[in-house]
């Protein structure tokens, strides 16, 4: 039995259709059970609740052998720090899974062994170690920038042809297609062999900088984009101007900060092949229909 958390999320329906298609006996847990689409509530069984909760979680993980674990993004009104947030909510789950004897595949952040302050990555590094600790078995797929983060930008896309972030303009950012983060947890799920702890960095075969993802999306679309880096004091006020906390505004300011300064890099990935979406397919397949 598998237990899929997040399955209205980006990830979470990916990893869910690919594991009902294989025909397994998995089980995910929603807040508000309304929102699953017909096919899963055949195919699935269904524990309302949200997984942050520990007795939901820990029904969810009866008889369970695999948990796909995913802390949803935190809202931008959250008061405490990011790394409290990340392991307030993964704590109940990593008891329940030690206790239980559940394996772990979660998504996290690339960017282990970092020694700075990453915000909201340094939250997910912290969940890592949480669920380490407590003698879980474990698969932390290690993640770059989402593709998905410019679907956030198709208006200035589409009406000013400019999308912008506090990102390096000439600095490489490492990215990934959700589509691969999906494959990947789905192919962990369903392999009853592994033990033990593992990072499994994903990351899609380019090497670009944000100025050269504008280059391929205004290749994609066939117009101009360009990319425009905005100071992250200026990135910081504006998350405060749309009503994010000053601990989350913070959050996601060192966590920018981090990314220029090379938090990716830190992790070694030598033995990693490259996922098979590439920036350009990501645009066409994507990008180019959300644009229109
Ligand atoms: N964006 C990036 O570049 C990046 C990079 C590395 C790692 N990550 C990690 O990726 C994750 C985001 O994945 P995603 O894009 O698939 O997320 P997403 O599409 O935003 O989905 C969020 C899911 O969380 C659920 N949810 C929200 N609040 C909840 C709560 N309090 N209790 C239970 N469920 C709740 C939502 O369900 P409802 O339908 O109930 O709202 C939804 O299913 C985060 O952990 C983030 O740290 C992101």
């Amino acid at each position: 039995m598998m237990v899929v958390t997040t399955p209205t999320g980006d990830i979470g329906a990916q990893v869910l259709a690919r594991i009902l298609e294989n025909g397994e006996a998995v089980r995910v847990i929603a807040r508000d059970p309304a929102r699953l689409p017909a096919r899963v509530h055949e195919g699935a069984e269904v524990v309302p609740g949200s997984h942050g909760d520990a007795d939901v979680i820990t029904k969810a993980l009866a008889g369970a052998d695999r948990l796909f674990w995913l802390v949803p993004p935190p809202p931008f009104s959250s008061p405490g720090p990011a790394g409290d947030y990340y392991l307030n909510f993964t704590r109940p789950a990593s008891q329940a899974a030690a206790s239980q004897g559940v394996g772990v595949v979660s998504v996290t952040t690339l960017g282990h062994g970092y020694r700075g302050q990453a915000g909201l990555l340094s939250g997910a590094l912290a969940m890592d170690e949480l669920i380490e600790d407590a003698g879980v078995a474990y698969r932390a797929l290690a993640m770059p920038f989402f593709m998905e983060n410019l679907l956030h930008q198709v208006r200035p896309i589409k009406e000013q042809g400019m999308f912008s972030m506090a990102n390096t303009a000439g600095r490489p950012l490492l990215a990934v297609a959700t589509r691969d983060i999906a494959a990947a947890a789905a192919a962990l799920l369903l392999d009853a062999s592994w033990s033990g702890r593992a990072r499994v960095p994903l990351v899609s075969p380019d090497n670009l900088t944000p100025t050269g993802m504008a280059e391929v999306i205004s290749d994609t679309l066939g117009r101009p984009v360009r990319y425009q880096q905005v100071p992250v004091a200026d990135y910081q006020a504006m998350m405060r101007r749309r009503g994010a906390s000053p601990a989350m505004a913070q959050g996601f300011a060192e966590m920018t900060e981090a990314q220029n300064d090379g938090i990716y890099d830190a992790e070694p990935r030598d033995q990693a092949a490259a996922t098979a979406t590439s920036f350009r397919q990501w645009c066409r397949d994507v990008l180019k229909p959300a644009v229109g």
